[in-house]
C-alpha cells in the first residue's frame, strides 16, 4: 500500500499513545518516545484490548492494562505474559510535521 498519513506530529505527546484510524485498515498505535515515533498494530494479541485506549508506555514497552501483558514498542516482540504473539510494527516517516506509516 505504501506510505499513508497516520496523523500530525502535533497529535502526539511524549509518553502517550495515539490511535490512528486509517480507512480500510485495522487501527494503529502511534507512540512518541524521546522524540522518536513508532507504530504498531493497536489491538493486543492476547485479547481485543486497544493499546491506545487501554495501554500505557513503560520503559520502552507498551503495557496492556487488561491483563498486564507487554510488548517492545520498537520490535513488537511480546515481552511479558500473558502476551505471546508479537504486535505488527510499521516503518515511520516524519515529513513536514506529518507522520506517515508504511503499510
Ligand atoms: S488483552 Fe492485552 S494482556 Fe490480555
Amino acid at each position: 500500500m505504501g506510505l499513508v498519513k497516520a496523523c500530525d506530529l502535533s497529535d502526539l505527546e511524549d509518553g502517550e499513545i495515539f490511535k490512528a484510524e486509517i480507512e480500510g485498515q485495522p487501527p494503529l498505535a502511534i507512540y512518541l518516545v524521546d522524540d522518536e515515533v513508532f507504530a504498531t498494530s493497536d489491538t493486543c494479541t492476547h485479547g481485543e484490548a486497544s493499546l491506545a485506549d487501554d495501554g500505557f508506555i513503560e520503559d520502552g514497552q507498551v503495557v496492556c492494562s487488561w491483563h498486564d501483558g507487554a510488548f517492545d514498542i520498537r520490535s513488537g516482540e511480546a515481552c511479558r505474559l500473558p502476551c505471546m504473539d508479537p504486535l505488527r510494527i510499521f516503518p515511520i516517516e516524519v515529513r513536514d510535521g506529518e507522520v506517515f506509516v508504511e503499510l
